[in-house]
This record gives C-alpha cells, structure tokens and sequence, in this order.
C-alpha cells in the first residue's frame, strides 16, 4: 500500500508518499503512485502514562475504555502503570494483565512493573521471568508517598539492581519544595525518568543531568485556581506554572497521567484527571494557534518516548518504522465535551478548551479509524 500526502516526515510537513508493508513503512519518496491522504498526516502519539484501572476497579476504567479513548485522541501506543487493585507486583499478574490486555485493547499496550518494599529484592528475577514473554517498558511510576510508597533505600537497591529505566513520582508531600527535594535526592541515587513535574527548579534540575523528565498538559494548562479538583503532583500557583511552561522546552517528554475516577470519588478527594483523548487534539490546536512548536510536540509526545522507553518500531514516520499515523485536518477545530469522550468517567477538566482531534488513525497501516468513526474491534492492538 502506498499513501500519498502531507506527512510529517524528518522534523516538517512534507509533501510526499510512504509504502507500507505488513504495517511497516519501507520507502518514503517524493513520487510515487499511491492513495492521496487529506489532512496533516502525523505520526500517532505516545503516552508513556496513563492508569487504565480494570481489575477490581473497572467502575471507573477499563483496558477496554481507556484504550478507546486513546485510539479517538490519535494515540497508537500506551504504557499503563501498576497501582491497579491489586496491584502489578510479580509476574504472575502481570501475565494475567497482559492477557486481558490482549483480548481487550484497541491500541498497542504496555505495562510498567511495580516496584514495593516487598519485591525489591526479587526485582531483577520478576523482570527476567517477565520479559521472557513482554517487553517491560519501565519498573514504575515508583512512589515516595502514598499507599505503594518506597523509601529512598529501596529505590536505590533497585537502582543498583536492574538496568532497566525506572521512573518516579517524586513527591514526599504536596509542596512545591518537595518536589525540588525528592529529585534531588534520586538524582543523587541515579538515573531516573521523573513523571510528571510541575515546578520550573525540579525539571532545570533534571535537564542538567542524565535523568528524563515528564510533564502535563494539567500543570501546563490550569493553576490551583482555575481547578479545585484534587491531583498528584497538585496544581500549583499561576506563577510557578508560568515558570514551568517557559521551559516546557526542557521537558523530554508530555503524558496525561490519565488518571479516571468517578465524580463522586472526586467529591471525596481522589486526586487525577482522565486525559489520554484530549492531550493529542489540545496541542495540535496550539500548534495551530502558534503557541506550541509542531516539531517540540512531535518530539515530547511520539519521538522521545519511543527513544526513552526503548519502542524501537515507534517514534517516527520513517523507513522501519510501524506506519502509526493521526491525519488531522486542522480546520476541524472544535470545543472539548466530556460527552464526546470515550473513557468510563464522563467529565473533563478541559470541558470547553479548543482542540482539533484526528479525523482518521492508522495503526500498523490499518486505518482504524475513518472520518472519526471506528473501524476496527477491540483487541485488534498488539500487547508488547
Ligand atoms: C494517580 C492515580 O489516580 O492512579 N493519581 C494522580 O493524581 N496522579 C496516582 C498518584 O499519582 O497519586
Ligand atoms: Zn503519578
């Protein structure tokens, strides 16, 4: 199959056509024949963070749902976090997860291993059983705080245990110096990647280091003001983010910690926003609006995280590569509605917030979604 286009291709827009082959792109060139694509056809998202619950806690969200709600928001591959119920701990559920996945996910899936005080010591032994049958992309998100919480003493020993990318929630408490503090402290360990940071000293701090940051479109977007709702790390003050957006060029990587709960759990204080279909269509918008540089999006939001997590067939529209496309036609600019979402829990904290989402996805060449109708069942994505 050949397609013919507007791809982003080697850092800008170009005009020009991608063969594909049993879902891998094996020429790109100026002329060839082939079907003429409308749009912008970039590469599909990937978000290195997102819980997508299922288990014990499927109320709020399922593989099933959260991975729609991906597939809608342009996304072709998504790394889910352990702190399910129960949580992923050894290998025997984390093979018993893979196989829901399996059966379930309409994108690509992959699951980060748990890290507690109580399988430290066999971390390096479940990671080699694991990875007989997966590809584990990372042991994490490890916490410092909060029911799967570790000490610094067991991040280290894991530290010195596997080479594998481990990344961190690093918050001991809710304060922005916290924050500073944790990072310091792990980077005093080791090499890390640092989810979600939200204040401008922690992620200037991890640029000048061989650690990896992360940052949301949550603490990029709104301060504590502008949403009372609760998340970890919290929004903070409009000066601190500000600050964090001014170097949103430091950051490696944005994710969503796509994090559902129901609206009466938020009333309780449970702290997360869903945002794995909203974060794709929010930046293509500012990209539009000039405020966000299309190659930084590509770079933090597809090529990075393949880079950092190790996707090798991910990351780019190039030679090698799975022919993973979102076609956006940047006149279909329209208001977010929590109605329009596909995830469990149907509220947003970006209800009203302009976004332009896909029009059509590709995954591995197949077009799975055309003219913002789905074309495919679940269970058609892969489980790395
Ligand atoms: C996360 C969740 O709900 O799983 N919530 C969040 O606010 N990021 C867990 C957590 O990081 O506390
Ligand atoms: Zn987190």
């Amino acid at each position: 199959m050949i397609l013919c286009g507007d791809f982003f291709y080697r850092g800008r827009i170009t005009d020009c056509c991608v063969k594909i082959e049993n879902g891998i792109i094996v020429d790109v060139k100026k002329d060839m024949k082939g079907k003429r694509v409308k749009g912008v056809v970039m590469p599909a998202g990937i978000d290195v963070h997102v819980h997508f619950r299922d288990f014990r806690e499927s109320y709020k969200e399922t593989i099933e749902s959260g991975s729609l709600s991906a597939l809608y928001g342009g996304v072709c591959l998504v790394v889910d976090q352990p702190n399910t119920d129960p949580p992923i701990l050894d290998a025997e559920t984390y093979f018993r997860r893979m196989e829901t996945a399996g059966k379930k996910t309409y994108v690509d899936y992959s699951l980060n291993l748990g890290l507690t005080e109580d399988n430290v010591d066999e971390i390096d032994e479940i990671l080699r059983i694991v990875e007989e049958k997966h590809y584990v992309p990372a042991i994490g998100e490890v916490f410092l705080k909060g029911k799967m919480k570790v000490g610094y003493d067991v991040l280290k020993k894991a530290r010195c245990k596997v080479e594998k990318l481990i990344t961190v929630h690093a918050e001991e408490n809710d304060d922005e110096r916290s924050e500073v503090r944790a990072v310091e402290k792990c980077l005093r360990i080791g090499k890390f990647h640092f989810c979600h940071i939200s204040t401008a000293e922690a992620l200037t701090l991890i640029y000048n280091s061989n650690s990896t940051s992360e940052v949301t479109p949550h603490h990029l977007i709104f301060s504590n003001r502008d949403i009372k709702y609760k998340v970890n790390p919290p929004l903070r003050d409009g000066k601190v983010r500000v600050e964090l957006v001014k170097r949103f060029w430091m950051a490696d990587i944005l994710a969503s910690d796509h994090a559902p709960h129901t609206i009466e759990e938020k009333m309780d204080g449970a702290p997360g926003f869903p945002g794995v279909e909203t974060l794709y269509p929010m930046f293509f918008y500012m990209v539009k609006k000039g405020y966000v540089k299309m190659r930084d999006l590509v770079e933090k939001f597809v090529e990075n995280p393949a880079k950092i997590f190790g996707f090798k067939r991910y990351g780019e529209i190039d030679i090698g590569k799975y022919a993973n496309f979102a076609v956006f036609d940047p006149k279909m600019e329209k208001p977010i509605k929590a109605r329009d979402l596909h995830s469990k829990v149907n509220w947003t904290i970006y209800e009203n917030l302009m976004a332009i989402f896909p029009r059509d996805v590709y995954i591995r060449g197949e077009k799975v979604l055309e003219d913002r109708e789905l074309l495919i069942d679940r269970g058609f994505g892969n489980v790395l």
